[in-house]
């Protein structure tokens, strides 16, 4: 029988403890701990010192003494939407203004496939994670709810957050990445220890699993995307690449400093009809302001000291429309820095007419293209590693 018996995980106490100090006492080899059998898929648990433990899905190929091991990808939910939710929740919405348009389009708010936390461990194969952020926010950073803000049109959104948390936080509780001092965790405005929880979690799940330590990756949307870039600017290396949909990054470039040398892969996609995070850039509840797409990736591009953007032709990324779009296809804009610190690239892809939300084809097809393009990534093809 290849797949184990059900087994559950040490949980841990509720007594804060530094996790550092968890690993060395238990020492010795990495144990390996299969939590569920799930139609072929070993489901993984890893106790982590915050507030629960997370869950880590396999593929059917897993093995835990394979070497090189396999590679880990790490999901940062979009703003309220915590692990369980974002992975299973499917909500399909008409939104008769998404892209400036007159035609209803149908919208996935989820951003994802139903069963996608089962299916993309097999896609890479991956060992993959989605944490829940660690911290909570009784405010929504990029609402906008006022009819006379720049997002007055979003209330889609809004409509959908107010029923998100009156199911899962009725006391306006919601757990948010905190990416940067615009969004989304405005108790703690980017000076959370967020950062450090992901690197903690990297390190718990490579110490429990066989994990090759050079594909390593970070994707985020929204919410998590500001989060993973925030990480991208802070522990590049710890990375082999980073991906977001939908994210932005410090207004202020000087926020964006890693240690000296170090760099990651970077890809960042953005629809030109985002309500949410305007790909032009905006400024959140409080006035605090966020880059739009150019600028972010313009930050990554200098602090990773890579050459001038080379634009690729037309048709390299395409992504598919839902039935009666007014598009034929979504015909990403793909614009590449390459001669990077490390020989990372940093890239681009603008993809005309898409929304925060996108038409289920869409959202399922950029999944897959993220996905491939990060798992192409490898810290052994890099020059140098910091
Ligand atoms: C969402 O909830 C807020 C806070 O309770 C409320 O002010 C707002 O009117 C709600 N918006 C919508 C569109 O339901
Ligand atoms: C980003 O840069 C491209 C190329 O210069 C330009 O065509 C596009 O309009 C810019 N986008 C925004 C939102 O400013």
């Amino acid at each position: 029988m290849r797949f184990l018996a059900l087994a559950f995980a040490i949980i841990l106490s509720h007594a804060p403890r530094a996790y550092a100090g968890s690993l060395g006492a238990q020492g010795g080899d990495a144990p390996e701990e299969p939590f569920l059998s799930l139609m072929g898929r070993t489901k993984l648990r890893v106790p982590i010192a915050t507030t629960t433990d997370v869950d880590v899905f396999a593929s059917s190929s897993y093995s835990a003494s394979a070497s090189p091991g396999a590679p880990l990808l790490v999901f940062l939910h979009g703003f309220c939407l915590p692990d369980a939710e974002q992975q299973s929740y499917s909500v399909n919405a008409l939104r008769y203004n998404a892209g400036g348009g007159q035609i209803p389009r149908q919208q996935t708010l989820s951003q994802f496939n139903a069963d996608w936390s089962l299916d993309v461990a097999e896609r890479g194969p991956f060992l993959y994670a989605a944490p829940t952020a660690p911290h909570f926010t009784r405010k929504c950073a990029l609402c906008n709810i006022g009819l006379d803000s720049p997002n007055a049109g979003d209330m889609l959104t809004v409509r959908f957050i107010n029923s998100t948390l009156e199911r899962v936080a009725p006391a306006w509780h919601c757990p948010a990445w905190d990416g940067s001092d615009a969004c989304c965790n405005p108790e703690f405005s980017g000076a959370s220890d967020d950062v450090e929880y992901v690197l903690q979690l990297v390190d718990a799940i490579k110490f429990r699993h066989n994990v090759d330590p050079d594909r390593v990756y970070l994707f985020g949307i929204a919410t998590g995307g500001f989060m993973a870039n925030r990480i991208a600017c802070q522990a590049p290396e710890s990375f082999a690449g980073i991906a977001t949909f939908a994210g932005s990054v410090w207004a202020e470039k000087s926020r964006c400093d890693p240690p000296a040398g170090a760099s990651t892969n970077v890809l960042n996609i953005h629809g030109d009809a985002d309500l949410t995070v305007p790909i032009e850039g905006g400024v959140n509840f409080a006035g605090v302001p966020f880059p739009g797409q150019n600028k972010t990736v313009d930050t990554f591009a200098t602090t990773f000291g890579c050459e001038p953007a080379i634009a690729s032709p037309p048709g390299t990324v395409t992504l598919p429309v839902g039935d009666g779009s007014a598009q034929r296809e979504v015909d990403a804009r793909v614009v590449t820095f390459g001669g990077c610190a490390n020989g990372v690239e940093v890239e681009q892809w603008t993809l005309p007419g898409v929304d925060h939300f996108m038409e289920n084809p869409t959202s399922y097809a950029m999944f897959d293209a993220a996905l491939e393009w990060l798992a192409s990534k490898n810290r052994r093809d890099h020059r140098s590693v910091a």
